[in-house]
């Protein structure tokens, strides 16, 4: 199975889950008493669910461009964070910028093309204090310190995603309350998603005007619905869910975008006057791994006619029993996608690195790098050497 020529393949990872060290809603939050005392109600080890040093990836970029290498990918996906960057409204800090752009040079050296994610999650205190995305204020406020790292980084970046899953942020964080900060509002849900929806089209246009050829999209979380046992109901809730889910906030922003970049996951199954049906492996958080999901995920994008990028696809397992067999019969999927017309460019896989799962803390282990969270240390985990050789051979 050949890929077509200039095929990206990449790994991706996220400012706050790697860098270490940073000060924005999130790690504020972690450190609450209220975060604290609820973990440990739950019967939790609090200290393992703060960021903290995370990978330490803000000091140690040259271990991760190491990892990069050895890999031999052709692209990484990595995002920059706000925080650091504007740490006050309208005071951009230069040294963290000129950071930034000395990681992307050092990316472009090696041959690695940057895909720039603007915003994955958190927000800096002070978006935090005037309301975070609830406030329609945050979203010129995206645009302008868009605008600044678009200027810095020039004719080195050619591709950027705005915005991050917005329809997992806006339900975890303002629906199920379950992230920073915890309101559960439909209301301020609606609210949100269209904020996200203006802040990425006032990013798009402000990236277009400096720098026409770039190549500007989000990362759309998409689930695969499957109706199971297939029935009217059953492809009724599963279409309706799959419009308000996968396409809801592509289709606002149809017009403004060059490719539709998508993280694939999961496959929800609508089984009603059924069982579920069971999936044959399960990662260590439980999540059903589903290949086939990602064939059913791509087909869908087809309508859009536009690049797409598979911009995160993987899997929490520590003892490395799944990865391999997961990303190969994935990647089947994806090729049979390509071979039907979709026009798939890339793919990244999640991540290059154990990290920060957010709320869950440390325990998932998402890296073809396992990370030693005392010393640092990257050691590469089995399917290293499998994803490498899929790379050379571009393909399987
Ligand atoms: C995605 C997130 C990413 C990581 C993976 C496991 O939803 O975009 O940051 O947490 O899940």
């Amino acid at each position: 199975m050949k890929f077509p020529k200039g095929f990206l393949w990449g790994c991706a990872t996220s400012a706050h889950q790697v860098e270490g060290g940073n000060m924005n809603d999130w790690s504020v939050w972690e450190a609450s008493p209220e975060r604290q005392v609820a973990l440990q109600a739950a019967g939790k080890h609090p200290e393992e669910f703060l960021s903290g040093a995370a990978c330490e990836s803000y000091i140690r970029d040259n271990a991760d461009i190491d990892c990069l290498k050895q890999l031999g990918v052709k692209a990484y996906r990595f995002s920059i964070e706000w925080s650091r960057i504007e740490p006050k409204r309208g005071i951009f800090n230069t040294e963290a910028l000129q950071h930034y752009h000395q990681f992307v040079l050092k990316l472009r050296q090696h041959g690695i093309e940057p895909f720039v994610t603007l915003w994955h999650w958190p927000v800096p205190l002070w978006v935090r204090d005037q309301g975070g995305w609830t406030s329609r204020a945050t979203a010129d406020d995206f645009a302008a310190f868009t605008s600044r790292v678009v200027e810095t980084f020039g004719g080195d970046v050619t591709h950027y995603v705005t915005l991050n899953e917005p329809q997992v942020y806006a339900t975890n964080s303002y629906l199920t309350g379950e992230w920073p900060p915890q309101k559960k509002s439909p209301w301020l849900v609606f609210r949100v998603i269209h904020n996200l929806i203006r802040g990425h089209k006032r990013a798009y246009d402000i990236i277009k005007h400096h720098r026409p050829t770039a190549q500007v999209g989000i990362a759309s979380h998409n689930i695969h619905f499957e109706e199971h046992p297939p029935h009217v109901l059953n492809n009724l809730i599963a279409k309706a869910s799959s419009w308000l889910w996968n396409h809801y906030f592509l289709a606002c922003i149809r017009h403004k975008q060059d490719y539709i970049g998508v993280n694939y996951y999961f496959t929800n199954q609508t089984h009603f006057g059924s069982e579920k049906k069971a999936a044959e492996f399960v990662s260590d958080i439980g999540w059903d791994l589903r290949p086939d999901g990602m064939y059913g995920v791509l087909r869908e994008l087809g309508r859009y006619k536009k690049p797409v990028y598979i911009l995160e696809h993987g899997l929490a397992d520590k003892d490395d029993r799944h990865r391999a067999w997961y990303l190969k019969e994935s990647l089947a999927y994806v090729h049979r996608a390509i071979e039907e017309g979709i026009d798939v460019r890339g793919y990244f896989h999640w991540s290059l690195l154990d990290n920060f799962e957010w709320a869950m803390g440390f325990e998932p282990r998402f890296g073809l790098f396992e990370v030693n969270f005392q010393t640092c240390e990257r050691s590469p985990r089995p399917t290293v050497a499998v994803y490498r050789e899929i790379i050379e051979r571009n393909g399987l």
